[in-house]
């Protein structure tokens, strides 16, 4: 059996994500800070759920030395860990972004997926299929006025991914992944954002204006495809934007 751990679960891309996994048979063990009862009743026994803030690095650290993960991984024939958590804030020119809010995006944008990483490959059974995915942004390879904390903290998950797959470690297989412009609470924070602090801010607006904001649904239904395809890992910093339709596509998939 699959099992994925998959940080955010509670809404947004991760909540459709997490839906597209309990679809297909794969048993999940979601973190947020709050739950999905929804999923969790649609799908008894096949989700669990931890009530988790990610921007506290020793509470992680802590539940990491639980032994919860280690558990949640030892019987799957094969695990994912889809690092998907993330925060905005601060948004805003350097000199005028608050300390505490740049802590708490360090934390849950690179702490947390580094060290859910590297947790699961020490706990992974052996000679089973292990996959990370990084829910990176196009913030990462493209510099916003207003978004260099957040750019920097997906640059970093973009790197961390290139350097693990330099690893090459048998069985496991890495890609940081900017799933496109989702509409999500995090894009009704973006349009919330003053220009003067975010100067795209009207660029965003305009696509959800015009009905271009990707449904979450659709993004994690390519992304999850893509999770579980042979190609997976061969590109280790892709945009799902433009990987090739058999790679987001399980019915185009080669058999
Ligand atoms: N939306 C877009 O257009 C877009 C574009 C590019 C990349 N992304 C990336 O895609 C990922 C998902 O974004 P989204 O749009 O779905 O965001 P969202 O709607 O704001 O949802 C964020 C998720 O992260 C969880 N989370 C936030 N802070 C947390 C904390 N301190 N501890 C534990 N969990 C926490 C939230 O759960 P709780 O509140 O229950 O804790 C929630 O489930 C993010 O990494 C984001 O950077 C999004």
């Amino acid at each position: 059996m699959t099992h994925a751990i998959l940080t955010g679960h509670s809404r947004g891309l991760g909540a459709a994500v997490t839906a597209e996994l309990l679809a297909r048979g794969v048993a999940v063990l979601g973190l947020s800070r709050s739950e999905n009862p929804a999923l969790a009743r649609a799908h008894p026994g096949q989700l669990e759920e931890v009530s988790i803030d990610l921007a506290d690095g020793a509470a992680l650290a802590h539940w990491l030395d639980g032994g919860t993960l280690a558990r949640f991984v030892a019987d799957a024939d094969r695990v994912l860990l889809i690092n998907n958590a993330g925060l905005l804030q601060p948004v805003g020119p350097l000199g005028s972004q608050d300390g505490a809010a740049i802590a708490r995006a360090l934390a849950v944008n690179v702490l947390a997926p580094l060290s859910l990483a590297n947790a699961l490959v020490a706990a992974r059974p052996a000679g089973r299929d292990c996959r990370i995915l990084h829910v990176s942004s196009g913030a990462a390879r493209k510099a916003y006025a207003g978004w260099s904390v957040y750019g920097a903290t997906k640059a970093a998950l973009d790197q961390h991914a290139r350097a693990v797959a330099a690893d090459a470690l048998p069985g496991l297989r890495i890609c940081s992944l900017a799933p496109g412009v989702l509409d999500t609470g995090m894009q009704a924070e973006v349009r919330a954002s003053s220009p003067d602090r975010f100067p795209a801010r009207e660029r965003f607006a305009a696509l959800a204006r015009d009905g271009q904001l990707v449904p979450p649904q659709d993004a994690a239904r390519r992304l999850v495809a893509h999770l579980l395809s042979e190609d997976f890992g061969r590109e280790v910093v892709a945009d799902l934007r433009e990987l090739p339709p058999e790679a987001v596509d399980d019915a185009r998939a080669p058999r």
